[in-house]
C-alpha cells in the first residue's frame, strides 16, 4: 500500500473507466484550458483503524452537482455513480489515505467561449497530500495577511460554485501573501467585509463566541465550515454567522482557517498583529480535536460523516 505524503498515484477514474495516470489527458484546445470552464471538488480520505474513510463524500458530490447546475453543465453521471467513483479510485490506488479531486471539465477541440455543445468530461484523481499549509501548521498555526485582492461581487462570478475560474483570484491573493512572507491571504468581499482565504473559510473567536462570515460575503460554502459549526454547537459554543469588519480579526481572541486541504489551521497573526496569545486557542483546539478524531476514526462519528472504502474492494484491485 502506498503511503507517500505528497505526489501522484497510479489510476484515475475517467467517465466510468479506470485509466492509468498518464492516460488521463485532454487536448490543448479544450474549452477549459482557454476559458477556465471546470468545476471540481477537494475531498479527504483519512486512514482509520477500519481502513480508508472518505470524509463527507455525499456532501462534496452534492456540491459538485450543484456547481454543474450553476454552470449549465449536463454531467452524465448520477450522484450515486460519482460517490462510487470516489470509493473505487481510493481502492484502485491501494492507498490508506489521500486527497480526492473529482473534476468536471468542458473539453473538445473548438475555438470560442460559447460552451453549449462542448463535450464534458469527468475525472476522479487521487493525490497524496500531507499538511496543506505546512508540516506544523495544525499545531503551531500560521501567519496571514489581509489581501489587496477581493472576492468577486455577488453579480460577477458565482462563489457558491467551486469552479476552476474562481481560483484565478485565489492565485493572485496567495502569491501576494507568499511574496510578502505570509502563509495565506484573507480576502475581503466586494463591500469591504472579511470573506475568506484562497482555499479556506475563516473563523474568529471573541468572548467565547465563534464568528464566521455569511454566504453573502462571497465565500465558498465550505463543508469543513459546516462541520465546525455543528461540532462547535454540540460542544456548547455559540456560533454567529455575521458580517465581519476587518478590524474584528485583529481584536479576536482566536482565529483559524477551515478547509478540506487546510483542515483546521490556527492563525498566529494577521498583518503581523498577534491574534490573542499568538498561539492556538482553546476553542480552536477543542474543535480541531473533535474534527480530526472523527475523521480518523479515533472518536465516534455521531454525524455519519465517514464513507468507508470496503477492504474487499481495496484488495481486489
Ligand atoms: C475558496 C475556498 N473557500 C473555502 C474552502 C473550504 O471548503 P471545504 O471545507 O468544503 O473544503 C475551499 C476549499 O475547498 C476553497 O477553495
Amino acid at each position: 500500500m502506498a503511503d507517500r505524503t505528497n505526489g501522484p498515484t497510479s489510476r484515475i477514474w475517467r467517465d466510468g473507466r479506470m485509466v492509468n495516470w498518464e492516460d488521463a489527458t485532454i487536448h490543448v484546445m479544450s474549452h477549459v484550458v482557454h476559458y477556465g470552464s471546470s468545476v471540481f471538488e477537494g475531498i479527504r480520505c483519512y486512514e482509520t483503524p477500519n481502513g480508508p474513510a472518505i470524509f463527507r463524500l455525499p456532501d462534496h458530490i452534492r456540491r459538485l452537482v450543484d456547481s454543474c447546475k450553476i454552470y449549465r453543465m449536463d454531467i452524465p453521471h448520477s450522484a450515486e455513480t460519482l460517490v462510487q467513483a470516489c470509493v473505487d479510485t481510493v481502492a484502485a490506488n491501494e492507498v490508506r489515505h489521500c486527497y480526492l479531486r473529482p473534476i468536471v471539465a468542458r473539453t473538445g477541440e473548438h475555438m470560442g467561449v460559447y460552451p453549449v455543445g462542448v463535450p464534458i468530461e469527468t475525472f476522479v484523481i487521487a493525490w497524496m497530500w500531507g499538511r496543506y499549509l505546512g508540516e506544523d501548521a495544525l499545531t503551531s498555526g500560521v501567519d496571514a495577511c489581509v489581501s489587496s485582492w477581493r472576492r468577486p461581487a455577488p453579480d460577477t462570478l458565482p462563489t457558491l460554485a467551486k469552479a476552476g475560474g474562481n481560483y484565478l483570484i485565489s492565485q493572485l491573493s496567495k502569491m501576494e501573501a507568499r511574496l510578502d512572507h505570509y502563509i495565506e491571504g484573507i480576502m475581503l468581499d466586494a463591500f469591504g467585509y472579511v470573506s475568506e482565504g484562497s482555499g479556506e473559510n475563516l473563523f474568529l473567536v471573541r468572548d467565547g463566541v465563534l464568528i464566521t462570515s455569511p454566504l453573502a460575503s462571497g465565500i465558498l460554502q465550505g463543508i469543513t465550515r459546516d462541520s465546525v459549526i455543528r461540532i462547535a454547537r454540540d460542544l456548547g459554543i455559540e456560533v454567529r454567522e455575521q458580517l465581519v469588519p476587518r478590524e474584528m480579526i485583529y481584536i479576536s481572541d482566536e482565529a483559524f482557517f477551515t478547509g478540506t486541504a487546510a483542515e483546521i489551521t490556527p492563525i498566529k497573526s494577521v498583518d503581523r498583529i498577534p491574534i490573542g496569545t499568538g498561539r492556538p486557542g482553546p476553542a480552536c483546539r477543542a474543535i480541531q480535536d473533535e474534527f480530526l478524531g472523527i475523521a480518523t476514526g479515533k472518536r465516534p462519528d455521531p454525524y455519519g460523516w465517514l464513507t468507508m472504502v470496503p477492504e474487499a474492494v481495496a484488495a481486489g484491485r
